[in-house]
């Protein structure tokens, strides 16, 4: 009966720091990329985000504190082939 228990508080201890990591967001300049940039800058991570569209993208950083863009990062079907 003591094994449920046991098992809880060792996942319990393992959660995810969520503050002072470096965090790369791919597709981070609109939607969800966008929003959880935001949550993690607003947590003091530096966050660096990525997309195709420059302008786009600096606009983006250029809203959030701790974000740096790197544009023309783009993914495409012949890329992902064989994942
Ligand atoms: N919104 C939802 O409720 C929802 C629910 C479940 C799953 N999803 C999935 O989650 C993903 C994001 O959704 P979202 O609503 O946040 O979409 P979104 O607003 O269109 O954002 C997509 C982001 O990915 C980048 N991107 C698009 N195509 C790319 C490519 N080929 N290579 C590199 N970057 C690319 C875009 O920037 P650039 O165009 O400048 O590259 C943008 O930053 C999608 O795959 C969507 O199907 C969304």
């Amino acid at each position: 009966m003591n094994i449920p228990i046991g098992i809880f508080l060792i996942n319990f201890k393992k959660k995810m720091k969520t503050t002072g990591n470096v965090i790369l967001i791919t597709g981070g300049s609109s939607g969800i990329g966008l929003e959880t940039a935001k949550l993690f800058s607003q947590k003091g991570n530096q966050v660096i985000i990525t997309g195709r569209n420059a302008e786009r993208l600096e606009k983006a950083a250029a809203q959030l504190k701790n974000v740096t863009a790197i544009p023309g990062i783009s993914a495409g079907q012949k890329m992902l082939k064989g994942w």
